[in-house]
């Protein structure tokens, strides 16, 4: 991002923690709960949302090396995303061309070839069919016409995109629009890859989503966790089409106020959330480190999301863990939260994984789960969003309008 937008944004948060104030959209919006358990809007949703338009899978870091690959099922089409040995991203649907099964079954690895579990048909890492055992018994086939079936693909600034259609167009410019510019600065293609949590919870995809959707809850719901971290009340937001940045400030803001303007970085002082249409929550916390959270709605039960947090790790922020690993022994995400500004302690890989992902499941969504159980009594048929929930206000307008359907309505 650039410095002066960094400025502006650290000014207009230090200005809402002073005024005791938070941000305000000026309207409120009435949602219909439907959305949240209607199984024909969770079909369209998974036909439109999830099959229509570019998918965020990964960063660069997920594939390190030529022959890194991985695969995923999330939105309903088997994907393998892997680095040929030319150093380029491509995906492919995961199916042999022989009888369709699935030619790379582990999560992720590195493989120079994939061979067919079932009668060995061979492939490069960059889709070529080189082997058929007993080709001559087969019958011989035009090997060049029966490679893996290639997906739209692209690797744009540390950042893995795929179209589920094979006839799709993968349009970045258009999906990501003014914010494709600040996401190209953020070298997001430099980070390290540290792993994958996943969680699957009774609760729609789009309520796990509006847990991201406004920072009043901090110091209630999260008073004792991530309350000590963050002030909570305060947020700058801008809209970039369907997709939105949403920056509230850590407690560390306050020691940017005697230093000069020119010191100032965001990533000292406060954690960036990037929504990416239609399901991602790009979260760049202290450090800039990344959790790039991904969440799916569950294929057959509207009130059931899976949801993939990958993580990723600046290599300055992966030396002083290895550090921290030898420093303490225990380090809990209770450690964290007391630390001392003065006297940072810095959490393990896996207290750091930990604290991320017990905050979401053990706290956020938590509420969401009991939304959705009141939702699904059929007593309940709407929720009010406030002025100072801008985010939940766009999400929810974004996919009334794309999906054409019923959506929030405006209350002055
Ligand atoms: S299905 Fe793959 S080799 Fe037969
Ligand atoms: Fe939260």
């Amino acid at each position: 991002m650039k410095h002066d937008k960094q400025v502006e944004i650290l000014s207009e948060l230090m200005r809402q923690i002073d005024a005791k104030t938070n941000i305000d959209a000026g309207v409120r919006y009435r949602m219909p709960t439907a959305s949240y358990c209607d199984r024909d809007i969770a079909a369209r949703e998974r036909e439109v949302l999830f099959r229509d338009y570019p998918q965020l899978i990964g960063l660069s870091g997920d594939l390190a090396e030529p022959g890194a690959y991985f695969t995923l099922a999330d939105f309903g089409v088997p994907i393998l995303s892997v680095r040929g040995q030319d150093g380029r991203f491509r995906a492919f649907l995961n199916a042999c061309r022989h009888r369709g099964v699935r030619v790379a079954g582990e999560e992720r690895g590195v493989a120079a070839r994939f061979s067919c579990p079932f009668h060995a048909w061979t492939y490069s890492n960059q889709g070529e069919l080189t082997a058929i055992p007993q080709e001559a018994q087969f019958g011989s086939i035009d090997k060049q016409c029966h490679g893996l079936i290639g997906l739209p693909a692209e690797e744009r600034d540390g950042l893995l995109w795929v179209h589920p259609n094979r006839d799709g167009v993968l349009d970045l410019d258009a999906q990501l629009g003014a914010l494709g510019e600040e996401i190209a600065l953020g070298r997001y293609g430099d980070l390290v890859y540290a792993g994958e949590s996943v969680l699957d919870k009774r609760l729609n995809w789009k309520l796990a989503n509006d847990t991201f959707g406004e920072t009043w809850h901090f110091q209630k719901l999260h008073a004792k966790t991530l309350g000590r971290l963050f002030y909570g009340d305060n947020l700058a937001y801008e809209t970039f089409g369907r997709n939105h940045r949403f920056v509230f400030a850590s407690r560390m803001i306050d020691q940017l106020r005697d230093r000069p303007k020119t010191e100032w970085r965001l990533k000292q002082a406060a954690n960036l959330l990037y929504y990416l249409f239609p399901n991602v929550q790009f979260n760049v916390g202290l450090g800039g480190n990344v959790s790039l959270i991904r969440i799916y709605p569950h294929p057959e039960d509207p009130g059931r999301s899976i949801t993939r947090v990958g993580h990723y790790f600046t290599r300055e922020t992966m030396a002083l863990m290895e550090q921290a690993d030898a420093n303490f022994d225990v380090v809990t995400p209770e450690t964290v939260y007391e630390r001392d500004p003065e006297r940072p302690r810095v959490a393990s890989l896996s207290a750091a994984k930990e604290l991320f992902i017990s905050t979401i499941e053990q706290e956020d969504y938590l509420m969401g789960e009991s939304t959705q159980r009141s939702v699904e009594s059929g007593l309940l048929p709407e929720i009010l969003f406030g002025r100072n929930e801008p985010a939940l206000h766009h999400f929810h307008r974004t996919f009334a309008d794309v999906l054409q359907i019923a959506g929030p309505q405006r209350v002055e």
